[in-house]
Formats: structure tokens, sequence, C-alpha cells
């Protein structure tokens, strides 16, 4: 039977050392760490992502705001409200919730945060940082996967790691980190041949393919570490993964449940990776740093 990693309680310790840090630069610099939140348009999922951003800020003891926009906002005044947040001393990170809708140029949009204020990790220079081994902000539901196998204590150097999906968000930067800690990295995508065969190789697998349940028994080596990055609704409204974790559960090494695994790690990386903003932009020692 799997070791099963519990994101909820690894989530719930990350986030008080995330509050200890928060208090700490209060102290110090005089306001709290302040993360800025965009939302266009009223997609539901959005939405409910949105609000427990904001309300996890605030329970951190963040400042956080969030800037609704009608869904026909112009790209023009997109552009300019972030131009604002980026002169705000007070505001230490930015995020744009996406999906945008189709009229709105994403990459325009994300290119538009300063890499300081970068808190999705979304800006080609976080993103060249990660991939050169240096300092930078790291999109915070990998860095939330990460967290977890060392949670569970996963041996990674030397490990064969496989990971499905190539989206900007999860699947590189996933394979980036993977690859800084020396495990032996292969990307699978819609395109891969023998899928099963090759995920049935690997000591690490992370799957984040939007696929519900796609990951069978027989995708799994005996022992492996299983990552589960998918949040699939069934047709009963049931919250899913792309793993079929009944069926995978019971000859894993460790595995990540949905609900309750990844999902909730990916919003304590959003907080932690505000507080090393604000840390970094107020010019705190980096040592003093402990999260
Ligand atoms: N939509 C789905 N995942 C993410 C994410 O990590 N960041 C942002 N900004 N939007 C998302």
């Amino acid at each position: 039977m799997a070791n099963v990693i519990d994101g909820k309680s690894v989530a719930a310790a990350l986030r008080l050392r995330v509050a200890a840090a928060a208090a700490g630069f209060s102290a110090r610099v005089g306001r709290p760490p302040g993360l800025d939140v965009v939302l266009v348009g009223d997609d539901p999922a959005s939405q409910v992502y949105v609000r427990n951003k904001g309300r996890a800020c605030e329970e951190a003891g963040m400042r956080s705001t969030i800037h609704r926009l009608p869904v026909d906002v112009t790209q023009e005044a997109l552009l300019s409200l972030l131009d604002g947040l980026m002169v705000d001393e007070r505001v230490d990170g930015v995020l744009v919730q996406l999906p945008l809708p189709k009229h709105l140029d994403e990459q325009a949009v994300t290119d538009r945060v300063v890499p300081e204020k970068d808190v999705d990790g979304f800006h080609p220079s976080n993103v060249g940082a990660l991939w050169l081994g240096r300092e930078g902000l790291v999109p915070c539901t990998p860095w939330g996967c990460m967290r977890l196998l060392d949670e569970a204590g996963v041996k990674l150097e030397g490990a064969r790691a496989v990971v499905i999906g190539r989206s900007n968000i999860v699947g590189k930067p996933m394979a980036a980190l993977l690859l800084r800690r020396s495990a032996t990295v292969v990307v699978a995508h819609s395109r891969t041949k023998d899928l099963p065969a090759l995920c049935a190789s690997a000591d690490v697998l992370v799957a984040a393919v939007g696929r519900a349940k796609m990951l069978g028994a027989d995708w799994v080596k005996p022992g492996a570490a299983v990552i589960d990055v998918g949040i699939n609704r069934t047709a009963e409204g049931k919250l899913v993964g792309d793993v079929d974790y009944d069926a995978v559960v019971g000859h894993a090494g460790a595995i990540t449940p949905v609900p309750g695994g990844v999902g909730p790690m990916t919003i304590a990386c959003l907080l932690e990776n505000t507080v090393r903003a604000a840390w970094r932009r107020a010019g705190l020692p980096k040592g003093e740093l402990t999260i």
C-alpha cells in the first residue's frame, strides 16, 4: 500500500512558516507583503481559485487585492492596470489569472509583469533563471510538487522521472526542477509513443494531462512515486485526478490524492513566492528568510 502524501497538511505547515516570515517582514518594513490578483471575466473555476488565493493571503497576515475586470476589457486597459501595479511600492506580487478571454494577448500580458513581482514565475526572465540554475521565482504548482516529493522522502538523484504534459505552467518547469535535482527526466506528451510502457519505467511519475483517470495500474512501476496534478470533474460532478487512484494506490510507493494532494500546495507556494518577492524587493538579508 502506497504512502498517501497528505498535501493538505504539508500545505498547512508551509502556510504557518510563510505566516511567520510575513510577520517578520511586516515588523521590519512597516507594512505586510502584498499580492495583487487580476481576474478578467467570470469563469466560475477562476472565481473560486482567486477567492481562495485572497483568503489564504489574509490568513497568513498578508495584504491581498483582487482586481476584477469585465470580460470585454481592452488589452490597453489591462496593460495600463498592470503598469500601475508595477510602480506601486506596496505591491510585491502580481498574478493574472489564466486563461484570459480570447481577444487578449496572453503573452503580452504575462510579459508586462516585471520579473521581481512575477509570483507565477511565467516571465521569460524567470523561466530562463530556472533553466540556468539561477535565483528567480519558480511556478507554484511544480514547486509544490517538489516539496511533496521531498516531504515523502523520495530520492531524486539518479531517479528516472517521467513528466506527462509539456505546458509552460506545469510540465516544462517540473522537468527543469527535477533535472536540477539530478533526476533523469523524460517529458512525455500527446504524441509520445508507447506512453504506458514509458510511464511504467519511471521511479517518479508526474501526471499533468487533464484527462480523468487516464493512468491505470499497468502504467505505474511497483514502488514508484506518483504525483497527480490533474483536477478533472466527472459526469457525476466528482473531482478526480489524471491517475486512477484506486487502481494504483495498492502498488505505488507514494501517491498524492485528488483532492487534497497537489492542489493545496499551489496556493501555499504562491504565498511563499509573494513573501520571497517582498523580501528581495525590500533588500532584506536572504539568509534571514526561513521558509
Ligand atoms: N490558471 C491555472 N493555473 C494557474 C496558475 O498557476 N497561475 C495563473 N495565473 N493562472 C492559472
